[in-house]
């Protein structure tokens, strides 16, 4: 099992290395971290699966990727490795369903091993990372930081449309960011998202202090 880790490790690297969209080796690094910390508490859970698919989580994403041919790329190099069908299906589980953008559809996730997944790949959507990811990701796809097109106040109390807003990082903090806390699956995970969560909370008060500049 430790040589399909250490194969996997360096999958992940290969696809990753360039990336300047918030999906760098050091997000997948904290994930896996994440992932294994969270699981110390559920024993019973398989821990190759969720090694594996947090390592393996983002190198299918089609914001970054063709994710068919991202498919076929990573069932040949999992078939390569001899991994058994039922730890690829639990893997691909994981990796298939664990997005935010699923959520809506597929409700709670079935296993305890992609519920932890999921929890360590929000938590690093969350807190001083999670803020830096999505200016990140935010610039790499040219959009704004703020448009200012709402009040802090309006967004705080679900005043506005989301959808009427043109795309920023700071709409995504209201259209994703501070829902995770709620979402979250596991115990462990929820605990150290409440406290990622009221880091948020801070950075956007200061945020619009200072974003408020008089007339031009
Ligand atoms: P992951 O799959 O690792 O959860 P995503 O692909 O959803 O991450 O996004 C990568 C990072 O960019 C995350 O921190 C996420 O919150 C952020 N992000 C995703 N979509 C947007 C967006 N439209 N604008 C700004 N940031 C975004
Ligand atoms: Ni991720």
């Amino acid at each position: 099992m430790q040589t399909h880790i250490k194969a996997a490790v360096k999958y992940m690297k290969d696809i990753h290395a360039q990336d300047t969209t918030g999906h760098d080796i050091a997000h997948v690094k904290r994930v896996h971290h994440l992932a294994q910390t969270i699981a110390k508490s559920y024993p019973n859970a398989n821990h190759y699966v969720i090694e594996m698919a947090a390592l393996l989580h983002d190198t299918v994403d089609d914001k970054l990727v063709d994710p068919d041919l991202a498919y076929q790329i990573l069932n040949t190099f999992l078939d390569d490795l001899n991994v058994t069908t039922t730890h690829q299906e639990g893997i691909r589980y994981i990796i298939q369903h664990m997005s935010f953008r699923q959520t809506k559809q597929v409700g709670k996730l079935q296993t305890i091993e992609a519920q932890i997944v999921q929890d360590a790949d929000r938590l690093d959507a969350l807190g001083a990372i999670g803020i830096a990811r999505t200016f990140q990701f935010a610039g790499h796809f040219k959009e704004p930081m703020w448009t200012g097109e709402a009040t802090k106040e309006s967004l705080s109390h679900h005043a506005v449309d989301l959808d009427q807003l043109s795309p920023s990082a700071i709409k995504h903090f209201y259209e994703k960011l501070l829902l995770l806390k709620d979402l979250m699956n596991t115990p462990e995970a929820k605990e150290i998202a409440t406290q990622r969560h009221q880091f948020l909370e801070q950075f956007l008060v200061q945020f619009f202090d200072e974003w408020e500049v008089s007339d031009l």
